[in-house]
């Protein structure tokens, strides 16, 4: 056991070298054309990305958190609103909530696959609500008809945060199909994730496209008439000419990603004190992350690290039990309890065969 190689929680040098000939040719495209931000790359970067997300309009911006600040501006959330987040997610969609001045209230999840609910959604709504975010987490969209359902019902705005879940279909229709506006990251280790910061927003609306476009640059309508205070938030042209390069291969990344997500969950069959959490989106799910739900999370952490595999958790704490967030009101028992009862495997689509198997002998050790 102890001269196996470790295998690691995620390895961007793997996808990378896997990549290089297309990425490369891409940055010597993009450096040779003396034109760095909102030029040709991200023009065409933007298309390519509606054609995969079947929509028509995407918004290219800074990152994942501006993605969303971006949207919670297009929709004129402010100062004095109040927005639905989950209490499982990553920190990023409460900041966003914050940097526009309104307040984050936190809805509890279905303890089986993490996400929220329309129930857990309707139980924390109130006459200040004015948006909701779904966060599609792990990659596995929230169930949408009967979110939308909901905010269409009390005239709220639905936003799916997809940081995590490219590629994902819920019931079969497009990731975005569902919110006003659905917002991306493409932070390194996302499903398609860009050599340092990038992320986007996806909307049906064209009007909305033209403020988001507006917004991410300083609020110009054209070249220095601000119609708008907007800010600085744009995905320059080496990281669109990137994503461009990795895009035709996310497809198949994603296939990969589910292939290995079925080995895992055979070797769960049966498990009487692990399982995986719960997939309701069948081959829709982008498999992002993969949790395993334990009652005993330091031992299959422990049994993870003797046999030299790679492991985390996302996350370690329900998102209101954050110290940078004073508590609100709402109860989060699920979050908490998934929070504290979970290991996340490694999952990425270069990993090994012989690593998977790796992983699923520990996992089906009894
Ligand atoms: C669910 C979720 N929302 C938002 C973000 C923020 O994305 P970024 O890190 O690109 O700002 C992330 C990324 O960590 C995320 O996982």
């Amino acid at each position: 056991m102890s001269d196996l190689p470790i295998v690691p929680f995620g390895d961007l040098d793997r996808q990378y070298r896997n990549h290089r000939e297309a990425i490369d040719g891409a940055v010597r495209r993009a450096l040779g054309s003396g034109w760095y931000i909102l030029g040709k790359e991200l023009a065409q970067f933007e298309r390519d990305f509606a054609v995969f997300c079947e929509a028509p309009h995407i918004v290219g911006c800074a990152n994942g958190t501006d993605a969303i600040v971006l949207a919670l501006m297009a929709l004129d959330v402010a100062a004095g609103d109040e927005v639905v987040v989950p209490a499982l997610t990553a920190m990023p969609t409460a900041t966003a909530v914050r940097q526009v001045g309104a307040t984050p209230v936190f809805a509890d999840i279905d303890p089986l696959t993490g996400l929220v609910t329309a129930e857990t959604v309707a139980a924390v709504l109130s006459a200040k609500t004015r948006a909701v975010i779904a966060v599609h987490l792990y990659g596995q969209c929230c169930e949408l008809a009967p979110l939308k359902a909901l905010c269409d019902l009390r005239g709220v705005h639905l936003i799916e945060d997809a940081a995590q879940a490219h590629g994902a279909r819920d019931a079969g229709r497009p990731v975005g199909w569902a919110g006003a506006a659905t917002t991306f990251s493409f932070y390194p280790t996302k499903n398609l994730g860009a050599l340092g910061d990038a992320g986007a927003v996806l909307t049906h609306r064209e009007p909305l496209a033209q403020r988001l476009r507006r917004l991410r640059d300083y609020g110009q309508a054209s070249k220095y008439e601000h119609v708008e205070h907007g800010i600085n938030s744009r995905l320059d042209e080496l990281q669109a000419a990137v994503l461009g390069a990795k895009l035709p291969a996310l497809g198949a990344a994603n296939a990969r990603r589910r292939a290995i997500a079925a080995r895992y969950d055979a070797a769960l069959d049966g498990h009487p004190r692990a399982r995986p959490s719960l997939n309701r989106q069948g081959e829709g799910h982008a498999r992002h992350l993969y949790p395993v739900l334990t009652e005993a999370p330091e031992a299959l952490r422990a049994a993870l690290s003797a046999a030299k595999i790679g492991h985390a958790s996302h996350y370690p704490k329900a998102l209101p039990e954050q110290p940078a967030i004073a508590a609100p009101r709402g109860a989060w028992a699920a979050a908490a309890h998934f929070a504290r009862h979970h290991v996340t495997l490694p999952m990425y689509a270069e990993l090994r065969d012989d690593e998977v198997a790796r992983v699923c002998a520990v996992l089906a050790a009894r």
